[in-house]
Order: structure tokens, then C-alpha cells, then sequence
């Protein structure tokens, strides 16, 4: 019996124009595809680059007490034993005996196969960590792990980075980068895959000041989805129960997002106490705890952890900025993404391919190209070109034509308005970079 496939209509829309925009492909296509890997083309990749530079920015430069790092996906596999995830990182999985569909346990409600009704196993706990041999021999002391949080990374760096930085407690260490996670159920696109990108940070405090920090990062953390052009009514929180805690957390909160297929997390805010390091040092024998100069005292820091996901957040963008509009009587597809995170900020267009507009327009765009994403279109009538630019979520079109070659103004269209100005050649960096940057 075929595998019932839930019909999303938005979903549906969304997978089909950002392969048709170049956004998102599913991996090795060619061969059939593999199971929820995806790759992200020449518009994707420039949207993701833009988001994960946004966290970046606000996680670290703008501020004076997070350190960047970028640790390596393979670590030592004793970490995985220490952090309890060779123990507890961990799905129940139910099997159907006449479909042979698997579930996760704790997503299905009853005793009978939702697909056929047909009678499930009892649950077995399924590991979720990826594994591979590390050296030539494949055999069990080779096994090293494929990371499945970034975060394990920044503690066994803690001192590393401390003693370098000069920081002091309160502070906090940043890293993006890729884990893999063996989901039983990978699915809606980019929303749940097995690889996939982490934005974490792991802020180290004085255990008396958790709960003090645990509220700060919820409210920067909320602002961000803010910053990149979320509309706020569609995000929540949701806390979770004792039930539902990660086994390192004392308290955690999600920032949910509605989305087609319902209320779903995308960054998970925790107070993972002083578990990890703790963990580490009793493992390692190096101690792992901080001198607090000011308080006179040794301890082992509280972390209060904000682990959002690139993937997800870029999905986020991408559901949030989709709309249909009837404009003339015709259907516009258009992604009003944020102009500080699409992927192409100006298109640059000649009216028509003669009367030397396209020198001038070839001109403009190399100038603005200096500044910031540019894109240069001469092909089909203008109307489709601005069709294009809208699906792709450009924020700005500008139009050479007749009269650009009079008084060396040009016209720009507002994606969303559609309204157009005339606006000074010379203008142009200063008019879209202020809406850009
Ligand atoms: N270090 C804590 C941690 O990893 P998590 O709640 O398991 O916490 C954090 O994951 C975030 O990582 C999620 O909110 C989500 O954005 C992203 N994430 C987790 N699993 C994912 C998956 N299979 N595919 C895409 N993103 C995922």
C-alpha cells in the first residue's frame, strides 16, 4: 500500500518555485533523490549566507561578550558518552506488521497504524546519532560520531576560548554549522531534515543569574525573527513540560512558527545548568569550572543555550514572505522577503535591447554590483521580468529607458508597492543600499 502523502497546497507551491527559482533541489535528483537531504542552488544559497550573517552579526559582532567558533563535526566519541546522547538522544519507534510504515511512537496517537490500521510493535528506542568508522579499519573502536548538535563543540572549547578572550563570566560563545540527526521522520521540505545547519550559542553564567539570563535571551532571541521580517503574529512560545525536557535541560522554551502544516518550534531557547561542563570535567579530569574575580568564588557556569536552526529559519522566510496576489487581472507570485536578507537586493533591466540602453544599464549594474547583489535581465518583455524578480524576492528593479538616456534618471519599482519613482542615476547606491543593509 503507497504511503499517504498529506496534501499541503502552500507547501506544494513552495518546494515548486524554489526549484524553479533555483532556491532549494532536492539532493542528487538525477539519481531519484535521497531521503530529506536537499541543496540549496544559487538563490538559497545567498539567502541562507544572508540569514546565518544576520545571526552572526547580532550574536557577535554588535556585541562585546560572545566569541565566535567553528569546532570540527567529528569530535573525540567519548564526548557523545559524556553529553548522554549515546544513552538518551533517542526516538520511540513503533513498526506496522502488515504495512511495514515505522513511526515514531510519541507522534501517533493509538495502537493501530494511522496509514493502514494494521497492528504496531511494541516501541524500541532508536539512537539518532550517524556513525561512521574513523581510520581504514571499520570495526567498533573506530567509531567516531556525525555531531548531532554544534554545541558539544563549544563546551570542550570552553577553556580554550576563555583564556585567549579575556572574557569573564557572564559570557557566551557563537557557532554555526552543519549536524546530523537520523529522523525517523524527515519531512515538510526543509523543516525537518538529516542534515542540517545549527545557529548555537552557549551563554556561561553565575548559577545564581539563570533565570535573569534565561529571560534576556528569550527576548533577544525573539527580536531576531523580528529583525529578518517575520510578522509577529505568526510566532509564539511554548514551554516545555517536565515530560518533554531534553535530558541536559532544566527549563526550555520554543519560539514556535504557524506554519501550513500547524504550530511547530524553529529555535529552542534552554537552561542547561551546569550539566555539560560538569559532565566534562568528571569525564576528563580537567576542570572545567571558573575564578570569579569579582565574586571571590570557583564555580562550574550555568549555560543558558539558544539553538535556532539555519534551515528552519530559512524556510521561515520563505513560508512568511509567500503571497498571491491578483494584479490586473493576472495571478503575482511574490516573496516579500526582507530587503536586508533576499537574496539578489536590485535587478537591473534595459526597456529594450537598443537606443544604447544597454550600455548604460550594463554600467549602472556593475556600479552597484560593488555594493551589494545585483542581477542584470535583458531577456523577454518587461512585464515578465519584473515577474521573475518578484518570485526571486527582489526588493528593487530598476528600468533604463528613453529617457535615462535624456536626463540620466532611471525608474525603480518597489516590489511590494509595484509604485515607481524616478530616481537619479547617481542616487542609486544610496537609495537601495540604505534599504538593504
Ligand atoms: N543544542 C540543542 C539542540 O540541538 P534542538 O531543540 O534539538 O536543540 C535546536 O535543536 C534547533 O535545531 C531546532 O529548533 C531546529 O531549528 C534545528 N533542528 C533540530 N533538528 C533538526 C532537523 N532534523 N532538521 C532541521 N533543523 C533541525
Amino acid at each position: 500500500m503507497a504511503k499517504k502523502i498529506a496534501v499541503d497546497p502552500l507547501m506544494d507551491k513552495l518546494v515548486s518555485l524554489c526549484k524553479r527559482r533555483g532556491f532549494v533541489f532536492q539532493s542528487s535528483e538525477i539519481y531519484g533523490g535521497l531521503g530529506s537531504c536537499w541543496d540549496y542552488g544559487p538563490l538559497g544559497v545567498e539567502l541562507k549566507n544572508n540569514i546565518k550573517r544576520s545571526w552572526w552579526e547580532a550574536m557577535t559582532h554588535r556585541r562585546d561578550d560572545i566569541e565566535g567558533l567553528d569546532a570540527a563535526i567529528l569530535m573525540h566519541p567519548q564526548v557523545w558518552i559524556t553529553s548522554g546522547h549515546v544513552e538518551g538522544f533517542t526516538d520511540p519507534l513503533v513498526d506496522c506488521k502488515k504495512c511495514k510504515h515505522r513511526f515514531r511512537a510519541d507522534q501517533i496517537d493509538g495502537k493501530t497504524c494511522p496509514d493502514c490500521g494494521g497492528e504496531l510493535t511494541e516501541p524500541r528506542m532508536f539512537n539518532l546519532m550517524f556513525k561512521t568508522f574513523m581510520g581504514p579499519v571499520e570495526e567498533e573502536s573506530a567509531v567516531v560520531y556525525m555531531r548531532p548538535e554544534t554545541a558539544q563543540g563549544i563546551y570542550v572549547n570552553f577553556l580554550n576560548v576563555l583564556q585567549p578572550s579575556r572574557q569573564k563570566v557572564p559570557f557566551g560563545i557563537a557557532q554555526i554549522g552543519k549536524a546530523f540527526r537520523n529522523e525517523i521522520t524527515p519531512g515538510n521540505f526543509i523543516f525537518r531534515t538529516r542534515e542540517f545547519e545549527q545557529m548555537e550559542m552557549q551563554f556561561f553564567v553565575h548559577p545564581s543569574e539563570d533565570q535573569k539570563w534565561f529571560d534576556y535571551w528569550k527576548e533577544q532571541r525573539w527580536n531576531w525573527y523580528l529583525e529578518i521580517g517575520i510578522r509577529p503574529e505568526k510566532l509564539r512560545w511554548h514551554e516545555h513540560e517536565k515530560a518533554e525536557l531534553a535530558h541536559y535541560a532544566k527549563a526550555a522554551y520554543d519560539i514556535e512558527y504557524e506554519f501550513s502544516f500547524g504550530w511547530k518550534e524553529i529555535e529552542g531557547i534552554h537552561n542547561r545548568t551546569d550539566f555539560d561542563l560538569s559532565r566534562h570535567t568528571k569525564a576528563t579530569g580537567k576542570d572545567l569550572s571558573y575564578f570569579d574575580q569579582e565574586r571571590n568564588e570557583k564555580y562550574i557556569p550555568y549555560i543558558i543555550e539558544t539553538s535556532a536552526g539555519a534551515d528552519r529559519s530559512t524556510l521561515v522566510t520563505l513560508v512568511d514572505a509567500y503571497a498571491e496576489e491578483e494584479v490586473k487581472g493576472e495571478n503575482r507570485v511574490v516573496l516579500r522577503l526582507s530587503p536586508k536578507i533576499a537574496p539578489i537586493k536590485a535587478a537591473v533591466f534595459p526597456l529594450v535591447k537598443k537606443d544604447g540602453m544597454p550600455e548604460v544599464a550594463d554600467k549602472i549594474y556593475h556600479e552597484l554590483k560593488r555594493h551589494f547583489k545585483v542581477f542584470y535581465d535583458d531577456g523577454g518583455a518587461v512585464g515578465r521580468r519584473y515577474r521573475r524578480m518578484d518570485e526571486a524576492g527582489t526588493p528593487y528593479c530598476i528600468t533604463v529607458d528613453g529617457q535615462t538616456l535624456q536626463d540620466e534618471t532611471v525608474t525603480v519599482r518597489d516590489r511590494d508597492t509595484m509604485e515607481q519613482t524616478r530616481n537619479k542615476i547617481g542616487e542609486l547606491v544610496g537609495i537601495i543600499g540604505a534599504k538593504v543593509k
